[in-house]
């Protein structure tokens, strides 16, 4: 199974003046960039995610640092570790994400397909299982 939380690899230019690596829309990650995000000052003991998506697509990756990015689709769960600035996982529409263990300094950079909307976010963990049900049997 290619996995739920599909990872995705970025091009990288390195030369002696270092790395670098750049992301288009429709192009590296499959949906047009609405909004760009980070996390950092992350706690190490800090839990982030606790939610799913009706809609919203999104890439995460650990542009510094690492954490862990625990998916669940509502039959199976997976578990990922991020920690290359050039890979990241992308998480399609309803997806239960988690995501803890950051490492101190770590920097969270996510990609979403669409700007923010509370009314788009399912938070509470029964109603995603109902949500997730739902859409296979459609
Ligand atoms: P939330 O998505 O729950 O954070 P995480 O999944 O990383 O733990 O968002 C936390 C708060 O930030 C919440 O009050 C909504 C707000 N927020 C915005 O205003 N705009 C945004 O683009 C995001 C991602 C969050």
């Amino acid at each position: 199974s290619p996995g739920m939380a599909q990872l995705i690899d970025l091009p990288v230019v390195t030369d002696p003046r270092g790395d670098l690596t750049f992301v288009e829309g429709g192009n590296h990650v499959p949906f047009d960039i609405a909004r760009v995000y980070y996390l950092y000052n992350v706690p190490v003991d800090a839990e982030r995610g606790g939610h799913a998506h009706r809609q919203l697509q999104q890439v995460v990756f650990a542009l510094s640092g690492s954490f862990r990015l625990r998916v669940d689709d509502g039959k199976a769960r997976e578990e990922y570790w991020l920690r290359d600035p050039r890979q990241g996982a992308f998480i399609n529409r309803l997806i239960w994400r988690e995501m803890d263990r950051f490492s101190q300094g770590a920097v969270c950079m996510v990609l979403a397909s669409h700007p923010y909307d509370e009314t788009d976010y399912i938070r509470d963990y029964d109603e995603f299982l109902q949500a997730a049900a739902r859409a296979r049997v459609r």
